[in-house]
């Protein structure tokens, strides 16, 4: 049996995420009203193996459950919390992450997971109004603060994580701007 399975299920290229993941060199660049703000952060990522599910008597994807907790360094408050699966498609090699923040945005990005000898590479991304990985906000937040673009790099070395990712907004007069998140973690 490979090591990717867990009680039947074999997650495949999401085997290396699963586990507690602590890391504390975390930059955050949000927007403020004509201004950007630089937040340094800590933060922990939970991955925990979920099984999987059939869809249509056809589809079969591996799910990993997440749930991020991001702190920043000054005030130490949580100032960004995030839940969401991984999937994996073992059929098509698909990857599929799905993400829930509490403003009232949520998104499925696709995409894939480069393995190498080393380590393994998920690319994913969504696109505001992408046939096929959408992001769905508030009408609020649609108005004010719509999200156009996410894209997401993470990078599993042994047990080292690192990531980058992009948030497009158009928020506060300004069309484009990237509001990025980068950090680097070690499974606890
Ligand atoms: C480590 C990850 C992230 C951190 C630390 C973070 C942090 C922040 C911060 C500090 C702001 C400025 C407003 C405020 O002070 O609350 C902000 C704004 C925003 N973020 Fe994030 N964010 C992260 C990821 C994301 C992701 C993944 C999305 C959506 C896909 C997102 C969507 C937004 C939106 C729509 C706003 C504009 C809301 C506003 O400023 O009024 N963020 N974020």
């Amino acid at each position: 049996m490979s090591d990717t399975v867990i009680d039947g299920v074999d997650y495949g290229p999401l085997a290396c995420l699963l586990g507690a993941w602590k890391g504390d060199s975390g930059m955050d660049v949000a927007p403020e009203p004509g201004d950007t703000e630089d937040n340094p952060y800590y933060e922990t990522i939970t991955f925990e193996a979920a099984g999987d599910v059939t869809n249509a008597e056809e589809q079969i994807l591996s799910v990993v459950r997440y749930h991020q907790e991001v702190r920043r360094k000054s005030n130490d408050k949580v100032f960004h919390d995030q839940v969401g699966y991984w999937l994996w498609d073992s059929v098509t090699g698909a990857i599929i992450q799905t993400l829930t923040i509490p403003r009232a945005v949520t998104l499925l990005a696709g995409g894939t997971a480069t393995v190498t000898e080393d380590r393994t590479v998920f690319e994913v991304q969504a696109r505001d109004g992408d046939p096929d990985w959408e992001i769905v906000q508030s009408p609020f937040m649609r108005e004010k603060a719509r999200t156009l673009e996410f894209r997401h790099q993470l990078t599993v070395k042994g047990d080292r994580m690192r990531y980058t990712e992009t948030t497009v907004l158009d928020i506060y007069g300004d069309h484009h701007f990237d509001h990025t998140d980068q950090n680097t973690l070690q499974r606890q």
